[in-house]
């Protein structure tokens, strides 16, 4: 059956410009230049995006002379499922418990049907759940398994650091960089089997172009101009160079497959001080869960971390989605997956208006970590 994605609920313009963003933003300071992950990173193909390291993922392991089945969770953004429907896979959903693990009862029933071929798991916002357990079940099916580290950085570089820590044997697993760190752009993928991607970079020109708006060059020149009634957005003008033609798909395009990251990604991504980050995220959740007390509002999802999550966000279920306006509304950059695909699946159809996303990112100041403290704990029905 067709995929049918959801509309969109809200739209950015309708709420100020955020002083607490969703993700971190580009400091120089923030780089460790003595230290380079090369050897960590070695075997990582570094794509334009997480949904082109999907894609590309979907091709390698396409299976020839047969119809490909995949099953997806329900609860998702269509950056994930689009590759696949570019790729003419048959998509199914299987459904989420309302802590988003997996139901692995139901799980084993859909694969029951005999004909799925690959299985996507989702470490959603940087959360461990029962994943390595359906990995393991999966292990025993006749599927490609392919581990979603969008949100979880951590977890997917520890299939190359020699960290000692056991990871679970997958066919591919993607990430997505610019979730966690400061780049433009950025995908991640690690195949286990060798395949050949053909992945071309942009010109120099437009890398330069790219560092100079990663540094906040046109951002500056924009401003200056709109002080002198010459008001031009540069950063849509950037923006507007470094995207492509449309396709019938929202998120998803055909030149993701074949598109490099800007190698400032890969620079920027190898220099990254990823111990440190992991440890002020995991505070930052806990400053955070622990001082919002507003169950009028909602609760979070998790309570508390285990050793192996590194929130990419704090995913809180609001008692009624009026909340996420008034919040937006305060300058809080809250997300929330808003177009998921129609399912059975009726905690996802659920989630989509009340699970949030609330930044807890490294580079949150503590009068930041208090105002969103606040203003959810000031927040009345
Ligand atoms: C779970 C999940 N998978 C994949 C993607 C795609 O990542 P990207 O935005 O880097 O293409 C996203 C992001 O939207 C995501 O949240």
């Amino acid at each position: 059956m067709a995929v049918k994605f959801l509309n969109p609920l809200a739209d950015a313009s309708q709420f100020p410009t955020p002083s607490v963003t969703a993700t971190p933003k580009f400091r120089l300071r923030d780089l460790d230049l003595a230290q380079h992950a090369k050897g960590d990173v070695r075997e990582t193909i570094f794509t334009r995006n997480g949904r082109g390291a999907i894609g590309i993922a979907g091709t390698a392991l396409r299976k020839e002379n047969r119809k490909n089945v995949i099953l997806i969770p329900a609860y998702h953004c269509p950056a994930l499922v689009e590759p696949f429907i570019w790729l003419d896979y048959e998509i199914r959903f299987y459904p989420v418990k309302a802590d988003l693990t997996v139901d692995t009862s139901l799980l084993k029933k859909a694969i029951c049907a005999g004909d799925v071929t690959h299985c996507v798991v989702v470490r959603y916002f940087g959360f461990g759940q029962n994943n390595d357990e359906v990995i393991q079940f999966l292990h025993s099916q006749p599927v490609e398994i392919i581990e979603d580290c969008a949100h979880s950085l951590f977890r997917f570089v520890d299939h190359f650091a020699d960290s000692g820590k056991q990871v679970p044997d997958v066919s591919a697993s993607i990430c997505s960089i610019n979730k966690i760190l400061p780049t433009i752009d950025g995908g991640a993928l690690y195949l286990k089997n060798k395949y050949e991607a053909k992945l071309t970079h942009v010109g120099w020109l437009e890398e330069a172009k790219a560092c100079a708006f990663i540094v906040g060059i046109p951002q500056f020149v924009g401003r200056l101009k709109a002080r002198f009634k010459k008001s031009k957005n540069e950063t849509a003008g950037v923006c507007a160079e470094l995207s492509e033609e449309d396709s019938h798909l929202r998120y998803f395009q055909p030149i993701d497959l074949v598109s490099a990251s800007y190698r400032n990604t890969k620079s920027i991504f190898c220099h990254s001080n990823l111990k440190l980050i992991r440890k002020k995220r995991r505070r930052n959740f806990e400053y955070i869960v622990n001082n919002i007390n507003n169950p009028k509002v909602g609760a979070p999802l998790f309570n508390c971390l285990k050793d192996e999550d590194i929130p990419y966000v704090i995913p809180f279920l609001l008692t009624d989605e009026c909340y996420f306006y008034q919040i937006r509304k305060k300058g809080i950059q809250i997300l929330r997956w808003e177009e998921v695909a129609v399912s059975d699946c009726s905690i996802s159809q659920d989630y989509r208006s009340r699970l949030i996303q609330i930044p807890c990112h490294q580079q949150l100041s503590s009068s930041q970590l208090n105002f969103i403290v606040d203003t959810f704990n000031q927040l009345r029905p």
